[in-house]
């Protein structure tokens, strides 16, 4: 790995100093410049700096009490340097800050007090994803499944979707978040690892360690377990992110059945969510909870992705549809997760066509719009 060359933006002077120190100490990386400001617009005499000095990586320190500039200059950064890998450094403890900086255009972002190691790692990824993507095309979209209550039917649409993408496009994953994970029942699959392996493997993971994690099912489409055991589940959001950032770059569509699952890591991946479908049935109850679920996702950036589903919604005065239609699909749903049949795989039925329509309504653009999909790796 040849070393890189790096700018280092803080407005602290102490915590430049320790950048300086931490970076050169990672032997595979030299502070070439820093600076005291963060560039505001294209015409900041900072920016054309930046293009003489010519960096492989810009650290850029979000301060605690006033993140707004250096997110701010993420953007900047973005636009005007499109071709630098650009790594935040703040508190962990801020999930919105996080968020913003990925969003912004952030690479990786890296937990104050930073440790030569921590910066060490990234700039390792750095390179091997440097590699990585000019093997691969563009990157993948996911989606997640939320309900507003337990039993509105997430992992059922989850797990139809993910079967219904597959069929159409190929390269489909289905992530298992749930706090229990029901996906490998409905698919009939034994599934020997988890998300929670695929987590603790994230330091030494690749798309072949990746593609080992998950279970087949017969249509292609491939399965990362969820949990087996209610225990909490303490891995942080910033892990959450790193492995849905590995997970883009390799499958196509990414279908994640997060269920009731309300945490941080269910709020940064429905953030990094080209939709969100969040499944609900049409009485009090469960619209009051979808309610709180959408202010849950996102105060600010979530909510246009967010579409809600009405799942088989009873005979309620203002809905028009026959008991015995309700009560047929009723019957298949049930059936086809008893037997581990999914409903897909059973081509004939109305509701299979009902997810094949989802699946296109999802992906109606792909295939002739300029991807807009998300991605952390806004540089590639
Ligand atoms: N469209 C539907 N029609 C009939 N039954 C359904 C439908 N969707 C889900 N179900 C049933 O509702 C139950 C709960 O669904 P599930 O997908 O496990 O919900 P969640 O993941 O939101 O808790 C399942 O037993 C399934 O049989
Ligand atoms: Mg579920």
């Amino acid at each position: 790995m040849s070393e890189l060359s790096v700018v280092i933006l803080a407005a602290d002077s102490e915590q430049r100093a320790v950048m300086q120190v931490l970076v050169d100490g990672t032997s595979v990386a030299r502070a070439a410049h820093t600076a005291a400001t963060y560039p505001a617009s294209a015409t900041d005499p900072l920016i054309a700096r930046l293009h003489a000095v010519k960096p492989e990586v810009i650290l850029v320190d979000i301060p605690v009490d006033s993140p707004s500039g250096a997110l701010h200059a993420i953007e900047v950064l973005r636009q005007e340097l499109p071709d630098v890998a650009l790594f935040a450094i703040g508190s962990m403890s801020q999930p919105q800050v996080i968020v913003s900086g990925m969003r912004a255009g952030a690479r990786e972002f890296i937990e104050r007090p930073t440790t030569t190691s921590d910066l060490l790692e990234a700039f390792v990824r750095l390179s091997t994803t440097q590699r990585k993507v000019k093997r691969e095309g563009p990157r993948g979209k996911v989606f997640t499944v939320i309900n507003a209550k337990g039993g509105s039917g997430a992992t059922t649409i989850a797990v139809n979707l993910a079967l219904a993408l597959q069929s159409a496009h190929g390269n489909v994953a289905l992530v298992d978040l749930a706090p229990l994970g029901h996906a490998s029942l409905h698919l009939n699959l034994k599934a020997p690892f988890t998300v929670t392996d695929a987590i603790r493997n994230l330091h030494r993971m690749d798309t072949s360690l990746l593609e080992s994690f998950t279970a087949r099912h017969a249509n292609g489409l491939q399965l990362l377990a969820g949990a087996v055991t209610p225990a909490g589940n303490d891995a942080a959001a910033t892990e959450y992110a790193r492995l849905f950032d590995l997970m883009a770059g390799h499958f196509r569509y990414v279908v994640v059945d997060a269920s009731s699952r309300l945490d941080a890591a269910t709020r940064l991946v429905g953030n990094l969510s080209e939709t969100v479908l969040l499944v609900a049935h049409a009485d009090v109850a469960s619209l009051w909870s979808a309610s709180r679920v959408v202010q849950f996702l996102g105060e600010n950036s979530g909510r246009e992705r967010v579409k809600l589903v009405l799942n088989r919604f009873r005979k309620i005065p203002g809905f028009h549809e026959s008991d015995a239609e309700t009560a047929n699909q009723y019957f298949a749903v049930s059936a086809a997760i008893d037997r581990g049949v999914p409903l897909m795989s059973q081509s004939h039925t109305e509701i299979a066509r009902a997810f094949h329509g989802l699946a296109a309504a999802l992906t109606r653009n792909d295939d002739d719009v300029k991807r807009s999909a998300w991605s952390l790796f806004k540089t590639v």
